[in-house]
C-alpha cells in the first residue's frame, strides 16, 4: 500500500481553471472519498492521479514517490469506472485475468489470484459466464475484481455505483466497505452521492467548482461544516440556511461569558442565540450572517415559544419519519410588525422541518417551532462558518 499527495495540483484547458491548486493526503491504508456536484473536477482530478490527464501544475506523488511523469502502468494504480468496461466476449474469469496475463505472470499466480478475488466477492459461481448474462451489480464486483487481482497500491473509484438502482448501490456500499476493510487498501473514491461519502469515507474531501472546501472526517463535515456550501450538501433534506442580522439582545441577561447576548432576526425566525451559538454571535459581532438549522434540528413548541412560524407547503410522509416544507410565518413577531405594520406575511426562506411520523399537518397549517438546545450553525457574510469552540 502507499500514500497519495496531490500537492498544488492544478488542471486547466487553455483558460479555463478545472482544479485550482488542490492540496490533499490520501493516507496509507485510507479510504479517502472526494466528493461534490457534477461538473466540479472529480474525475479530472482522479484521471490527473491515474496518468490518463496531464497534470497542468503542481506534484503528485504515490507512496512517497514524485508520479507526474510516469506512465499509468507504472503508477501501480487500479481504476474502477461506472461503466464497467469489461471486455464482452470473455468470461468473468477471462476479464479477471486479462490484466495479470499481459504483465505476463505466472499462470498459477494469476489463477490462484482471481479465484482468491472470485471467492472474496462471491464470484465463483459466475466465472465462465459473459458480462451480459450477469446483472449491473454483479458486472460491478467483476470490475473491482479485476482491480483487486492487480494487488496495486493504490485503488481509483470514479462514481462506481451510479449505474445501479438504489437497493442495488446500498449492497455495494456494503461491498466496498468490506474491500476496504479486508485489504486495508489506500483508496480514492469519487462521487457526487453524499450518503456514499458519509458511509463509507474514513475522511472526506468536499469540492465545489474545482476548489476544496473542507477535508475532515464525516463526523465533523457533518457537525462542523466550514461553510455554507457544505452545510447544505451533506446531508439530506438539505439544511436550511436563513440570512439573519444579529443584534445585541437588551432583554435577556447577559451569556454565561459575560458578553453581550445576541438575538437572530431573519424576518421569519427571531431567536435568542444561547450556547456555542451565543458565544459565536458574541465573536462575530452585530450585523448580516446566515443561520444553519438542519431539519431535525427543530421542534414544534407553545405559541408563545415560537422562534420560528412555518407554514405548510409540503408534507411528506416518509414511513419513519415526516418532511413538512414550508416558508413565512404567519404572524409576524412583536418587533417586526412595530418596524413594518403593514406586513402581515413576511418573505422568507423555504424551509425543512423533521417531525415525528404520527404528525401530519395539513396544507397551510402553521406550526410554532423552536431550535433544539445546541443545535444551529453560525455563518459569516462570507459564508465562513463562526465557530467560538475552537473546532476548525
Ligand atoms: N477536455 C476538456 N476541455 C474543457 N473542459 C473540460 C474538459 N474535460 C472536462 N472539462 C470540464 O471540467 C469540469 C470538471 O469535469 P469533471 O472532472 O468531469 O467533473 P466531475 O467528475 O466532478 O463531474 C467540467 O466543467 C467539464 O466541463
Ligand atoms: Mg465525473
Amino acid at each position: 500500500m502507499a500514500s497519495v499527495e496531490l500537492e498544488h495540483l492544478q488542471k486547466r484547458y487553455g483558460d479555463t481553471l478545472v482544479v485550482a491548486s488542490l492540496d490533499l493526503q490520501v493516507r496509507d491504508g485510507e479510504l479517502l472519498v472526494l466528493v461534490g456536484p457534477s461538473g466540479c473536477g472529480k474525475s479530472t482530478t482522479l484521471r490527473m492521479v491515474a496518468g490518463l490527464e496531464e497534470i497542468s501544475a503542481g506534484t503528485l506523488k504515490i507512496g512517497g514517490r514524485v508520479a507526474n511523469d510516469l506512465s499509468p502502468r507504472d503508477r501501480d494504480i487500479a481504476m474502477v469506472f461506472q461503466s464497467y468496461a469489461l471486455y464482452p466476449h470473455m468470461s468473468v474469469y477471462e476479464n479477471m485475468a486479462f490484466g495479470l496475463r499481459i504483465r505476463k505472470l505466472d499462470p498459477a499466480d494469476i489463477d490462484r489470484r482471481v479465484r482468491d478475488a472470485a471467492r472474496f466477492l462471491e464470484l465463483e459461481p459466475l466465472l465462465e459466464r459473459r458480462p451480459k448474462a450477469l446483472s449491473g451489480g454483479q458486472r460491478q464486483r467483476v470490475a473491482m475484481g479485476r482491480a483487486v487481482v492487480r494487488e496495486p497500491a493504490v485503488f481509483l473509484f470514479d462514481e462506481p455505483l451510479s449505474n445501479l438502482d438504489a437497493k442495488l448501490r446500498v449492497q455495494m456500499r456494503i461491498e466496498v466497505a468490506r474491500l476496504h476493510e479486508r485489504l486495508r487498501a489506500t483508496i480514492l473514491y469519487v462521487t457526487h452521492d453524499q450518503v456514499e461519502a458519509m458511509t463509507l469515507a474514513d475522511r472526506i474531501a468536499v469540492m465545489h467548482k474545482g476548489v476544496l472546501q473542507q477535508v475532515a472526517s464525516p463526523d465533523v463535515i457533518y457537525r462542523q461544516p466550514a461553510n455554507t456550501f457544505v452545510a447544505t450538501f451533506i446531508g439530506s433534506p438539505a439544511m436550511n440556511l436563513w440570512p439573519v442580522t444579529l443584534e445585541a439582545d437588551a432583554t435577556v441577561a447577559p451569556g454565561a461569558a459575560g458578553g453581550p447576548t445576541f438575538r437572530a432576526d431573519g424576518g421569519c425566525v427571531q431567536l435568542t442565540l444561547k450556547g456555542n451559538l451565543g458565544a459565536a454571535a458574541a465573536q462575530l459581532g452585530p450585523g448580516p450572517a446566515t443561520l444553519g438549522v438542519r431539519p431535525q434540528d427543530l421542534e414544534p413548541c407553545a405559541e408563545n415559544e415560537a422562534e420560528l412560524r412555518l407554514r405548510v407547503a409540503v408534507v411528506e410522509p416518509l414511513g419513519a419519519e415526516t418532511y413538512v416544507y414550508g416558508n413565512a410565518a404567519e404572524k409576524p413577531f412583536a418587533a417586526a410588525s412595530s418596524r413594518d405594520e403593514a406586513t402581515v406575511e413576511r418573505v422568507a426562506s423555504p424551509s425543512i422541518v423533521r417531525l415525528d411520523p404520527q404528525t401530519r399537518p395539513r396544507l397551510g397549517d402553521v406550526i410554532p417551532l423552536r431550535l433544539r438546545a445546541g443545535a444551529g450553525h453560525l455563518f459569516a457574510a462570507d459564508g465562513l462558518r463562526v465557530d467560538a469552540s475552537g473546532a476548525p
